[in-house]
C-alpha cells in the first residue's frame, strides 16, 4: 500500500519554513506516495495551498485530521507532544529533532512506538551530502548574517566613488569558517567589503582564501575529531582572545559562527574586546542559539554597548523561508527516496545513513547518546 506522507503547518513560534514544497511533492507523488498537506502549511514560506494541490497533494483542514491519517509525518522542527499523541502507533516522524534538548518527547515517541528519524543525525559522509540539513540551513544562516551585518552597520560595505567623495569599503571579520562562516565570507565579499576569516582548524585557511578573503593566522590550532574543532583549554582561550582582540578592534562588522558539536558555543569575544571596538561597529552572533560567541550576546535580542550593536538572532533560516524550505525539502526527499519502493516505506535499517539517523523504533531509543540522556547510562 502506498504511504500517506503528511506535511503539517509548523507550530513553533516564529517558524516560517515548511518541510516540503510543491516541486518536491510532485516528485513524491510521481513515486506513488500520497501527500497530504495541512491547509496553510506553506503560507509563511510563500507556497500557497493551490501550488501544493497542483503538485498532486491533498489539502486537509486541521492538524488532528492530518495526523490521524499520517503514515509518515515530515517536519522542520521536532514533533510536539500533541503531534506525538495524535499519530497512530508505529507511524514515522522525520524532522530536525535535537532529542537531547527535549528528552521527555523522545520518551513519548518511544512509548508510542513511533519510528523517528532525526535529520541532524544524518552522518556527514560524502554520500549523504545531499541530505545534510545542517549544511543547507547553515548556508542560509551565513548568507543572511552578512546581509544583517550590512543592514545594521552605519557604514557601506563596498567602496563608493561618488561626487561626494570616495568612501572606503567596510572591514568584515568572520570568526568560525565552517559552512555558515564560509557563506558569510562569500556574501560579504559580493557586497564589496574587505573580508577576513579566522578558524581554529587550519584546513579552513585555503577555503577562506579561495573566497578572496584574508585568513587571520593565530598561534592557536584546535583540530578535533571528524573534521570539527575541539574545545580550547583555558590557557588557549585566553591566548586566542588576546591575539584576536587587535583584529576585532579594526572590524566594522564582526560575524561569529564558532561552534563545537554537543557543547555550548565557545565564548570568544569578551566585554572588554567589545569595548575596544569602533563606535558604530556591529557584531552578528550566529552562535546565539547555543548561548553566543560574545559575552554580551542576549539570544533573540539586539543590544547596544558602548556604541557597538550586538545582534543575537535565533532561527535565521526561518528568515529566508522560501529558499530555506526548498533546500530542506530537497534534503528530506534525498533521504526519503531510497526508503521508498513503489510508494511503500521500506527502509534498509542496515544502511549506515538510515541506521545512524534513527532515534526511536519499536518502543526503544536507538540513538545511544540520546538513550543515555533519557534513560540514564546504567539502564
Ligand atoms: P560547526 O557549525 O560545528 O562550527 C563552525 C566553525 O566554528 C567550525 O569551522 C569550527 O572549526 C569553528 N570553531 C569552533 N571553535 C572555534 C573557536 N574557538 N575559534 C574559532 N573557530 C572555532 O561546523 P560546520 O560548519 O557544521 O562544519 C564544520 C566541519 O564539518 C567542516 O570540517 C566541514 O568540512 C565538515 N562538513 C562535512 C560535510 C560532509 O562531508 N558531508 C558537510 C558539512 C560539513
Amino acid at each position: 500500500m502506498p504511504i500517506k506522507l503528511a506535511v503539517p503547518k509548523e507550530s513553533a513560534a516564529g517558524e516560517r519554513r515548511v518541510a516540503m514544497e510543491p516541486s518536491t511533492v510532485k516528485r513524491l507523488t510521481d513515486l506513488g506516495v500520497e501527500v497530504v498537506v495541512q491547509k496553510g502549511a506553506g503560507a509563511n514560506a510563500h507556497f500557497p495551498d493551490a501550488a501544493f494541490e497542483e503538485a498532486g497533494a491533498r489539502i486537509v483542514g486541521t492538524a488532528p485530521t492530518l495526523l490521524k491519517e499520517a503514515d509518515v509525518l515530515v517536519k522542520v522542527q521536532g514533533p510536539t507532544a500533541k503531534e506525538i499523541k495524535a499519530l497512530r502507533e508505529g507511524a514515522v516522524i522525520i524532522a530536525t529533532v535535537h532529542g537531547h534538548r527535549q528528552p521527555e518527547l523522545v520518551g513519548e515517541m518511544r512509548d508510542r512506538k513511533l519510528t523517528c528519524f532525526a535529520m541532524e543525525l544524518i552522518p556527514r559522509i560524502s554520500r549523504a551530502q545531499s541530505m545534510d540539513v545542517l549544511s543547507s540551513q547553515a548556508a542560509v544562516a551565513g548568507y543572511k548574517a552578512a546581509i544583517m551585518g550590512a543592514d545594521l552597520s552605519c557604514r557601506f560595505f563596498p567602496m563608493l566613488t561618488t561626487a561626494a567623495g570616495t568612501i572606503r569599503p567596510a572591514t568584515v571579520l568572520i570568526i568560525g569558517a565552517g559552512v555558515a562562516g564560509l557563506q558569510a565570507i562569500a556574501t560579504a565579499r559580493r557586497l564589496g567589503a574587505i573580508v577576513q576569516g579566522y578558524d581554529v582548524r587550519s584546513a579552513t585557511k585555503e577555503q577562506v582564501e579561495s573566497l578572496g578573503a584574508k585568513f587571520i593566522e593565530l598561534s592557536i590550532k584546535a583540530e578535533g575529531e571528524g573534521g570539527y574543532a575541539r574545545e580550547l583549554t583555558d590557557e588557549e582561550k585566553a591566548q586566542q582572545a588576546e591575539e584576536l582582540a587587535a583584529h576585532i578592534a579594526k572590524a566594522d562588522v564582526l560575524i561569529t559562527t564558532a561552534a563545537i558539536p554537543g557543547r555550548p558555543s565557545p565564548k570568544i569575544v569578551s566585554k572588554a574586546t567589545v569595548e575596544g571596538m569602533k563606535e558604530g561597529a556591529v557584531i552578528v552572533d550566529l552562535a546565539a542559539e547555543g548561548g553566543g560567541n560574545c559575552e554580551l550576546t542576549e539570544p533573540g535580542k539586539t543590544i547596544e554597548h558602548n556604541g557597538v550593536i550586538v545582534h543575537g538572532p535565533l532561527n535565521i533560516p526561518s528568515q529566508v523561508p522560501l529558499h530555506a524550505s526548498e533546500m530542506y525539502a530537497k534534503n528530506l526527499f534525498n533521504f526519503l527516496q531510497p526508503m521508498l519502493a513503489e510508494g511503500e516505506f521500506k527502509p534498509d535499517y542496515e544502511d549506515e545513513v538510515i541506521a545512524k539517523s534513527l532515534l526511536t523504533r519499536d518502543g526503544a531509543i536507538i540513538h545511544e547518546p540520546t538513550r543515555e540522556a533519557v534513560e540514564g547510562a546504567a539502564s
